[in-house]
């Protein structure tokens, strides 16, 4: 495969497919796991992973990349495999997430900034030998009452480029994640607050990522859709979803950035399926769009696995049928 920027991300938005999210940390990994009851060791955390590369159907035709987290790039499947070269035998990209994760932002209380920068030229250097050919860092921007502010905004849209700029330094296409969070408290964070912090968000990012001389044409921008919050008093339609995201991204995101790969952050698995069917039915559009879902490909797998070896196989059916279902709607195919 060819390691140019370019040939890389256009790869990870090629025609019906898109990027699966494996790469819960830690933490958010026993949380998936607490929630079907199996204790998250080490081994079962391979295991579970290896499953899910291991559906071939699904890793062929719909997923172009995998999003790692440190310790599943080092893993091996049980025959001694690296879980990478599972990926990579598939026809599809390793990628790693490199962040180090959303701290409390001094001076701005209820507020977050990413960290990870120190060593991070170093990192990326050994998950290159590791095979990663893409890396993701995420910031999350909260709404809530009096905040987002703009210097929180600044701080991590300043963060994402600097990091975006040491992938490409070391030959590996930086995802670009600025989440806009779901979930705040607020009943007045509708789908047009959402829009509002969205497009400043974008607009700041994209500024930084102009004076951090990042190559648009070997980036993915990996956004949230432009949603009601899960507390707010109106809720918006799925066309209103589709409308109003394709055009604050219009608005936003140059036609140099080859694709847009969504997070499902929350939503329904068949709510993140049928936004992007409607976003991609509103084209021609300047990037490819598709999915980079983490929960919205992954619940069901879970749930049908159960940390039950004789479950594989039908957990491995209920994730292929959200890759092909999502694989559609990456095209605008998807219908109920
Ligand atoms: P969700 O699709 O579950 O939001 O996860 C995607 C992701 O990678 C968040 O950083």
């Amino acid at each position: 495969m060819s390691e140019r920027l370019e040939d890389i991300a256009q790869a990870m938005v090629a025609d019906g497919k898109g990027i699966l999210a494996a790469d819960e940390s830690s933490g958010t990994i026993k949380k998936r796991f607490d929630s079907i009851g199996v204790t998250s060791t080490e081994e079962n955390r391979r295991d579970y992973r290896e499953m899910l590369f291991r559906a071939d159907e699904a890793m062929k035709s719909c997923i172009s990349g995998v999003i790692l987290y440190d310790e599943t790039i080092r893993q091996k499947a049980v025959d001694g495999t690296p879980l990478a070269d599972l990926i990579k035998a598939a026809g599809s990209i390793p990628g790693i997430k490199v962040d180090a994760g959303a701290k409390p932002m001094a001076g701005f209380p209820g507020e977050k900034v990413t960290e990870g920068l120190d060593g991070l030229r170093e990192r990326l250097q050994e998950y290159h030998k590791l095979g990663a050919r893409f890396a993701k860092w995420r910031a999350v921007i909260d709404i809530a009452e009096g905040t987002p502010t703009w210097g929180c905004i600044k701080a991590n849209a300043h963060a994402l480029a600097r990091y975006a700029a040491l992938c490409q330094e070391n030959g590996i296409v930086p995802i670009v994640e600025p989440e806009v969070l779901m979930d705040g408290p607020v009943a007045t964070h509708d789908a047009d607050r959402c829009y509002q912090v969205t497009e400043w968000t974008l607009n700041t990012v994209f500024d930084e990522l102009f004076e951090q001389r990042v190559l648009l044409e070997g980036m993915i921008l990996k956004p949230n859709m432009i949603v009601a919050g899960k507390n707010a008093s109106s809720q918006a339609g799925a066309e209103e979803v589709a409308e109003k995201t394709v055009r604050c991204l219009k608005s936003c995101v140059p036609a140099a950035v080859p694709g847009i790969a969504f997070l499902s952050g929350g939503q329904s698995d068949e709510e993140a399926t049928q936004h992007l069917s409607l976003m991609n039915e509103l084209g021609p559009l300047p990037w490819k769009l598709t999915f980079s879902y983490g929960r919205a490909l992954q619940a069901a797998a879970l749930q049908a696995w159960g940390g039950k070896p004789e479950n594989v196989a039908a957990a491995q059916r209920a994730f292929t049928h959200r890759a092909r279902m999502n694989g559609l709607a990456a095209t605008g195919r998807w219908t109920a």
